[in-house]
């Protein structure tokens, strides 16, 4: 069920679309603010979340093989299509935005997000984190940043926590959600997160950091 059809291509660590979909909802982001992945890699958060801020149903551009069931009644299925098109809000405007250090996720991340239907919905740019800035109130930054599982990595992976939050603290109001393996985050970050949530990435223990921005 994870399998959404868009991801054509994808990076060294993506993940899974619904974990990315439950990262989404537990930002309790709506499309009304601005959202921001600065580590986006594939872009599987920034896809799942126009997704979810255009009401479209997952798996609405792919096959299912219980469709060629020879006993299946494929007006159950016709039905269900139509009851999801109905539903579904295209003209939805969204602020979405994936930034990554890396050029090539940059434009694997474009060509998922032409396969789901988004090319003109998300911005994709090739970004460093030491240059992130977000525009607007009230809006959610959320990612998995690279996890630093040996030695020099972990080093790399403190560094931009780091960076993140010195800049993340010139936006009061907005509300950073990271999924992290790092045991100090917070101290790197620079301050306690309001909630933390341990989180499995497939074998991999993390926690969803979460520091609630000051709504304005
Ligand atoms: C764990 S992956 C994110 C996977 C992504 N959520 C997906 O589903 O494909 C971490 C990403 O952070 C990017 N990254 C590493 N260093 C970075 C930096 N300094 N600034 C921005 N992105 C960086 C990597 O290129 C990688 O794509």
């Amino acid at each position: 069920m994870h399998k959404r059809g868009y991801r054509i291509g994808q990076g060294d660590a993506p993940l899974k679309e619904t974990l990315a979909a439950a990262l989404v909802k537990l930002t309790r982001w709506n499309p009304d603010r601005p959202f921001v992945d600065p580590f986006c890699g594939s872009g599987t958060i920034p896809i799942e979340a126009a997704m979810i801020g255009q009401n479209i149903a997952p798996g609405y551009n792919r096959e299912f093989s219980s469709e060629h069931w020879p006993w299946m009644n494929s007006t159950i299925w016709d039905r269900i299509r139509e009851e999801a098109e109905d539903i579904a809000k295209y003209d939805q405007p969204l602020d979405i935005k994936g930034f990554d250090v890396d050029s090539r996720m940059i434009k694997v991340a474009q060509q998922n997000a032409v396969e789901a239907g988004f090319m003109d919905l998300i911005r994709f740019e090739q970004r460093d984190i030491k240059d992130l800035s977000v525009e607007g109130l009230n809006g959610v930054l959320v990612g998995n940043p690279p996890y630093g599982e040996r030695l020099g990595e972990v080093e790399e992976a403190e560094e931009l926590t780091q960076i993140m939050g010195h800049i993340m603290d010139k936006y009061p109001s907005w509300s950073v959600y990271m999924l992290s393996s790092l045991e100090n985050f917070e101290t790197m970050y620079g301050k306690k997160a309001t909630k933390k949530r341990k989180l499995f990435n497939g074998f991999i223990r993390t926690d969803l950091y979460q520091y609630w921005g000051q709504r304005k």
